[in-house]
């Protein structure tokens, strides 16, 4: 048994947090390693100060009611073309997209870090058998989305999955159980994000999850810059050529990967970041608002809006808070290594949670009210620092219909059953009504749109009725 090291303790001792190591003397060498691993890798500095601030927010400009009056409905948005002009623009728009491709500028970046909570998956999310009639995962759906983009356009297209300490290892398993579903596995990466720990809310200290562990939980997706570039990924990214990364989010199975028009919108207008926009169905539906505030574009998340603010019109009685974030997005790689030279590090916030932990008499404790502090940083406050930032608005039922509920909205079931009437869209335009009562799924690799489905079912290259089928058991 080593003793407890001097430097570890004094460090503790400064931040008020020496009792990490109060079981010190009951650990092994191997746990008492592990212990000290992370106990280095947390910035108490940091964590404090944030904390801190979070109990006494300064109350001027910048805070958040600030932001919510200041806010203004975005001026600027690329609307869905609604006109013969604006169709020819977004036509022209996903030619540029498809050079792009086929030019090998655009890798594609997963984040999957997160832990999942609300879904009540034991998994990481994109696990999930989300297939309406085949229960193929959300990852197999994305792994087909950019083979079948591969074979349109031709290019590399480099798939980067973000993962976390949560997540890590089980993803690459289920890659590999798959044998990456037929993707080069030279052309897939996962790299690993970095972890952020939980504190008591009303004391600041560190919890632990046992004797030898802290409670950690993963620093948010805006977590990505840093681990990018500590990843070596964007350097080498660069020089393989790639100067654009098209962003998603592992819950939503309808999003069209690299689509072309966004690529072609994000190079024609030399943006540093574009993000798609949907319309919210409610005032108070969960997702983050793109504002206008002074002069640069920024969100404001659902938790920052009480109902009040959430249903404000602006003059012309339009909702100020329409433009739902699908966190869908393009970063230009020179962007995000800009980002990376300040240090990388988008601003901490703080969230409140309940935590499991161990208390001081290393009992294990289940709180059922909020009793800790949690630090993520979000990727889309980088967008007040683009000084080229776009909206686009997309196509809301074809494009967003994300798993994060066990029940209700947005759940498995709304989910499985817009990939479902998608799929009965795209039949109906080859002249297949079907009832909406018939659950029909289309992989990726069958057709990528209606007009790809059209032409495989007139060339008898498929037929319907491999396209339907009883729905798959939940
Ligand atoms: C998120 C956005 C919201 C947007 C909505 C669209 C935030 C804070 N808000 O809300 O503006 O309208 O999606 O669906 O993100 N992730 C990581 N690492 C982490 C945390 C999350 O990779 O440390 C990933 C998750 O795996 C998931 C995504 O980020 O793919 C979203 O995380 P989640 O916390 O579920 O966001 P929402 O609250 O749904």
């Amino acid at each position: 048994m080593n003793t407890t090291p001097p430097e570890v303790a004094s460090k503790l001792a400064e931040y008020h947090q020496e009792h990490l190591l109060q079981w010190w003397d009951t650990l092994s060498d191997e746990q008492q390693d592990s212990l000290v691993g992370q106990i280095e890798s947390v910035d108490f500095e940091m964590i404090q100060k944030v904390w801190q601030e979070s109990k006494n927010p300064p109350a001027t400009a910048g805070s958040d009611v600030n932001r919510v009056d200041q806010a203004a409905a975005p001026k600027s948005v690329v609307l869905q073309p609604a006109s013969a002009v604006e169709e020819a623009q977004w036509k022209q728009a996903a030619e540029v997209g498809a050079q792009r491709l086929a030019d090998g500028k655009v890798a594609v970046i997963t984040v999957a870090g997160g832990q999942g909570s609300r879904l009540g998956f034991a998994h990481p999310k994109g696990m999930f058998p989300i297939g309406p009639i085949s229960s193929r995962s959300l990852f197999q759906v994305f792994a087909e989305q950019i083979l079948a983009r591969k074979r349109r356009h031709g290019g590399d297209l480099p798939w980067l999955i973000m993962t976390s300490a949560a997540t890590h290892s089980e993803t690459i398993e289920f890659f590999e159980q798959h044998d990456f579903w037929g993707l080069d596995r030279e052309t897939v990466a996962f790299f690993q994000q970095g972890s952020m720990p939980a504190v008591d809310a009303s004391s600041g200290r560190v919890l632990m999850s046992a004797a030898d562990t802290l409670c950690l939980s993963p620093d948010g997706h805006g977590g990505l810059v840093m681990a990018l570039k500590s990843s070596g990924l964007l350097d080498r990214m660069a020089s393989e050529g790639v100067e654009d990364f098209f962003y998603h989010q592992v819950d939503n199975p309808t999003v069209i990967m690299c689509d072309p028009s966004l690529v072609g919108l994000h190079a024609l207008n030399n943006s540093q970041l574009t993000t798609c926009v949907v319309k919210k169905l409610r005032p108070m539906e969960r997702m983050g608002v793109l504002v206008d505030i002074g002069d640069h574009v920024e969100i404001i998340e659902y938790s920052e809006l009480d109902e009040e603010q959430a249903a404000r019109e602006d003059a012309s009685g339009q909702w100020i808070f329409w433009a739902g974030n699908t966190a869908i997005h393009m970063f230009s790689l020179a962007f995000l290594e800009q980002l990376t030279s300040g240090g990388g590090q988008l601003a901490l916030h703080v969230a409140e949670k309940a935590v499991d932990h161990i208390d001081a008499m290393g009992k294990l404790t289940e709180p059922s009210e909020l009793n800790a502090n949690k630090f993520e940083r979000f990727i889309f406050d980088a967008l007040p620092l683009a000084t080229t930032a776009l909206i686009v608005e997309g196509n809301r039922e074809r494009e967003f219909n994300p798993v994060k509920n066990a029940q209700g909205n947005d759940s498995p079931v709304t989910s499985r059953e817009a990939l479902s009437r998608i799929g009965r869209e795209w039949l109906a335009a080859a002249g297949h009504t079907l009832q909406e009562t018939v659950t029909v799924e289309i992989s990726p690799l069958t057709a990528l749109d209606a007009d790809e489905l059209v032409g495989s079912l007139a060339d008898g290259s498929i037929t319907v009725s491999s396209l339907i089928g009883p729905p798959a058991a939940s």
